[in-house]
């Protein structure tokens, strides 16, 4: 992945994801390590949305471990079925949680955590990770940030797993 650098001048939140996903889209097909490409992509998520706290899980072994991320020392594992994260990775569907204290289970890496969004990586029915972002505000994820989300995970599948 090349250096990025983001001109985004939409004031919309889908312009800003349109325009977020074309300028990324060419630096994530030309990455070839999972490590690298998750660690830039958390970057970029974080410098244009200034999200509270993003990044990756990953399954190994039968569980979620903590990979690249933008933000606060967070929990390394995290159960299947457990938590956002756990449930995302069990329903294998997009989770958008306004509040996190109505979440039964939500794991609290950070109490000022308030609203969270996780999207699964799923290759062939199988769940490889997922993409989790946080915010320190309540509700600040809407049905605009799960269909671009799911679109940059798309391209992230596309070129590491496919
Ligand atoms: N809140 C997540 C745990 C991960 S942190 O938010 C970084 C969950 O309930 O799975």
């Amino acid at each position: 992945m090349s250096e990025a650098n983001f001109n985004i001048t939409a004031t919309d939140k889908a312009g800003r994801y349109e325009q977020f996903l074309e300028q990324i889209k060419p630096c994530i097909e030309g990455e070839t390590y999972e490590v690298s490409l998750l660690a830039n992509v958390s970057a970029a998520l974080k410098e244009v949305f200034g999200f509270f706290w993003v990044g990756f899980y990953l399954v190994k072994d039968n569980q979620l471990i903590l990979g690249p991320f933008q933000g606060s020392m967070a929990c390394s594992i995290i159960k299947y079925g457990k938590g956002v994260c756990g449930t995302t990775w069990k329903e294998k569907t997009t989770q958008v949680v306004p509040d996190v204290d109505q979440f039964p289970g939500h794991i609290a890496c950070s109490s000022l955590s308030r609203s969270e969004i996780v999207i699964p990586m799923t290759v062939a029915g199988e769940v490889k990770g997922v993409l989790d972002i946080d915010s320190d505000q309540l509700a600040n994820f809407d049905e605009t940030d799960k269909r671009y989300l799911e679109q940059l995970v798309s391209i992230i599948i596309k070129t590491l797993y496919v």
